[in-house]
């Protein structure tokens, strides 16, 4: 167990001199072919192969495992697999534990396209989707069947940003079914804010995609399991083709540098603009985790270590299309976008009949329409002043 504040290990962590080879970074080495002098060099590249070897590009290379290693330090796993982006790390690291047959238990709350994944891809291989109310905690024992493989979790939830009570679920699940795998897509905590596998998750699944990168230009996947899943995972995923280049890789471990830094400010801004929001007179309630009007704010509060720059308000009214329209398309620093977690500022809107139908186990409670905002770098006070003039636009 390393003592090392946070930072210090996002400077340091995978950068050891066999990769950096004397610079400050890891070097980018782009390869298919990793060639052998000899026969002994070959076998042991052979044996080694899964265990940080340079054996084959598809294998990884020295900017790879970099980056696997800083993950791996980063989330305190066994170790990292790399995937192209996000949805992918999420369907390859379900596919790695479940067959015909099984049973997987998700949260009706997580990101649509996870959701779409079991009921398209893994419905066809027989494999059965249950969905449980976000905030279950202990209860989801009941839900535990005989052949039920893998529980699916997601905190904060994807747009209305309530909390889960991991420590709960965990335990429950823990108490039927000790071999079941529980996964955790962590990407609003960017793998730091909240130590999945130290709360009893088996695998940690991030979209580097968002505050990875965190300049919204490149994508990438990355799981870090436990010991007992680490190598189910890996080969797995290697049989699926799951890579990722060199220079992505490269982008991902830049990113990791400035993590920390990037995440304080983006937390500042939000915690300061949710806070403007909340006291408006047109927001009926603001979904930011550190504040105590958000569901589950109080599990955010004993397991967290900070937030995010991500989170939703919903409006006393729902706006027709026409009103949306004039709010939405006359932001200065706010763009639409379906991403976040780069430096800029983000926003995008849903009607609360559009999120009911994306709550497999139950609708919404609310009536007004839901602004996600992701609030990046910009000066804060610009950004309220963008939002104030929004509001303005909804009185005219
Ligand atoms: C919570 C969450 N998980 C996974 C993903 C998928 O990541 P990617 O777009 O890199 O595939 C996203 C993308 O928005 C996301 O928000």
């Amino acid at each position: 167990m390393t003592t090392r504040k946070i930072d210090t290990t996002l400077v340091s962590a995978g950068r050891s001199k066999r990769y950096t080879q004397g610079s400050v970074n890891s070097v980018i080495q782009r390869a298919s072919s990793l060639v052998f002098d000899t026969v002994a060099e070959k076998k042991r590249a052979t044996a080694g192969r899964a265990k940080g070897e340079l054996f084959y590009g598809r294998r990884g290379t020295l900017t790879h495992f970099a980056l696997q290693d800083a993950m791996t330090e980063l989330e305190g796993g066994a170790g990292c697999v790399l995937y192209p982006c996000g949805a992918a790390a999420v369907a390859n690291a379900i596919l790695a534990f479940v067959e015909a047959g099984d049973h997987l238990l998700m949260s009706g709350a997580v990101y649509e396209p996870t959701q779409d994944f079991c009921t398209r891809i893994l419905a066809k291989m027989n494999v059965s989707t249950s969905w449980f109310d976000h905030s279950i905690g202990s209860e989801i024992g009941a839900l535990v069947q005989p052949n039920t493989r893998v529980v699916f979790l997601e905190s904060p939830a994807s747009i209305t940003m309530e909390v889960q009570d991991i420590p709960a679920i965990v335990a429950a699940v823990r108490a039927i079914a000790p071999e079941a795998i529980i996964m955790l897509d962590n990407t609003w905590a960017a793998g730091i804010l909240f130590d999945a596998l130290a709360h009893g998750v088996d695998i940690s699944i991030q979209a580097g995609t968002k505050y990875l990168i965190g300049h919204s230009d490149a994508m990438i996947g990355t799981a870090v399991a436990n010991a007992r899943c680490i190598d189910q995972l890996r080969e797995n995923s290697y049989l699926m083709g799951q890579m990722v280049d060199a220079d992505t890789a490269y982008m991902a471990s830049r990113g990791l540098r400035t993590l920390g830094t990037r995440l304080r400010q983006h937390e500042e801004s939000a915690l300061q603009v949710a806070e403007w929001l909340a006291a408006r007179p047109e927001v009926a309630r603001v979904n930011h985790p550190a504040l105590a009007q958000s569901k589950g704010h109080t599990f955010w509060q004993r397991d967290f270590n900070g937030s995010s720059g991500l989170f939703s308000f919903i409006l006393q009214e729902k706006l027709s299309a026409p009103q949306l329209a004039e709010y939405l398309d006359h932001f200065h620093h706010f763009s639409m976008a379906y991403s976040w977690g780069g430096y800029e500022s983000l926003i995008l809107a849903n009607q609360p009949e559009e999120l009911a139908a994306i709550r497999p186990a139950g609708g919404v409670d609310f009536t007004g329409t839901l602004v996600r905002l992701h609030i990046g770098l910009e000066h804060v006070d610009d950004l309220i002043a963008d939002l104030e003039a929004g509001f303005a636009r909804l009185t005219r």
